[in-house]
């Protein structure tokens, strides 16, 4: 766990890190990239970080690798490159930096360091997991396949390096489909997301898709119900859902897709009204740049992903501490899996 109260104090005797509704005023640029979703009283708390943050990115040659998930004065105050899971894994191997911090969760953060070894990797906090990667280990892999033997292992990124290592190839919720359709064996193992390979399995009806029980914390949450009720209530509304909700929510929605997919759905559809059934950053870091769309609640919070804050950047930029390292062995396995994927989504030009 952080000691809050330490970092707090080192901070402070090294940035002047005081609201300041002046500075706040000379960085408009930047607020105006979130002013439809952060009040101004918060911006001139958020204002002196996000210029120290930067400042530190310069002098250390870091870049910031943000989710879509990430609140706004990240994904849009510091952050250099944003995007999804797998748009993020491409970025890693692209950026020409000493530094990547990963402003996501760790298998986001291992993703990166397995496909650049030579660069540090800093995790803002460590304790930031992901339902789905702590629900499978390399043994849960290794007991797919004594139950399916000869069928190929394909492996959601919400994984640790173990498991990926463990598996033939990867996916992420934009190429998944396409990934186990592209599998010559009939019998596709996916890992560990059930409801990704149960909406996979309706996709790819040629294929026998057979899955491993995890899920998402955030996503299963919904429910058919929640969406026909929200849909009698609120007529007009566009629903949107993440392929981790469980196949009869995705039914229910107008469409499914990727952070990166619902970015895209949004952009060119520009419905008057959108609920996004996924996180709740997602409708928040795309707001100001859609102002024609009312996006309208509930969401559900990923508790993963909020413990990343301006602090902790700012804290592991300095301190150059939480540095992710992968055994080079895993991490040698890993980088087949996770290269394999991003090579099929090229050729297959997703
Ligand atoms: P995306 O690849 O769609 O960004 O999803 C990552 C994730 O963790 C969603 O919960
Ligand atoms: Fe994991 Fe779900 Fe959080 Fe994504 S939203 S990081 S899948 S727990």
């Amino acid at each position: 766990m952080l000691d809050l109260t330490n970092i707090r104090a080192t901070l402070a005797d090294h940035y002047d890190l005081t609201p300041s509704p002046e500075l706040a005023a000379s960085m408009s640029e930047t607020y105006d990239r979130m002013n439809r979703v952060v009040p101004p009283s918060d911006w001139a708390i958020y204002a002196p970080y996000v210029k120290a943050i930067n400042s530190l990115k310069a002098e250390r040659n870091a870049v910031i690798l943000g989710h879509n998930y990430m609140t706004p004065e990240i994904f849009h105050g510091v952050s250099d490159f944003v995007g999804d899971s797998l748009q993020l894994a491409i970025k890693a191997t692209e950026v020409d930096a000493d530094v990547i911090v990963q402003c996501g969760v760790h298998f986001m953060a291992e993703t990166s360091k397995i496909l650049s070894p030579e660069k540090t990797v800093l995790m803002p906090d460590m304790e930031a997991g992901c339902s789905l990667a702590e629900s499978i280990t390399a043994e849960g892999v290794d007991e797919m396949r004594r139950r399916y033997p000869g069928a190929p292992v394909v492996s959601y990124v919400n994984t640790t390096a173990e498991v990926k290592a463990a598996s033939d190839i990867c996916c992420t919720s934009s190429n998944a489909a396409q990934i186990v359709a592209a599998q010559e064996s009939h019998t596709v193992i996916m890992t560990p997301d059930q409801y990704l390979a149960q909406n996979v399995a309706k996709d790819v009806p040629q294929k026998n898709v057979v899955w491993w029980e995890g899920s998402c914390i955030v996503h299963e949450q919904y429910s058919p119900q929640d969406l026909r009720d929200f849909r009698e209530w609120n007529p007009g509304t566009r629903l949107i859902a993440h392929p981790e909700c469980p196949p009869d929510v995705v039914a229910e929605a107008d469409f499914s897709g990727s952070t990166s997919g619902i970015l895209k759905y949004v952009t060119e559809e520009k419905p008057e009204k959108a609920l996004l059934i996924t996180e709740c950053s997602m409708a928040s870091n795309i707001a100001d740049s859609l102002p024609e769309v009312e996006f309208v609640g509930p969401c559900n919070m990923c508790p993963y992903m909020k413990k990343i804050t301006l602090e902790k950047v700012l804290w592991v930029l300095h301190t150059m501490d939480n540095q992710v390292e992968v055994d080079p062995t895993v991490a040698a396995k890993a980088r087949l899996s996770v290269q394999r994927m991003i090579d099929l989504s090229r050729q297959l030009g997703i």
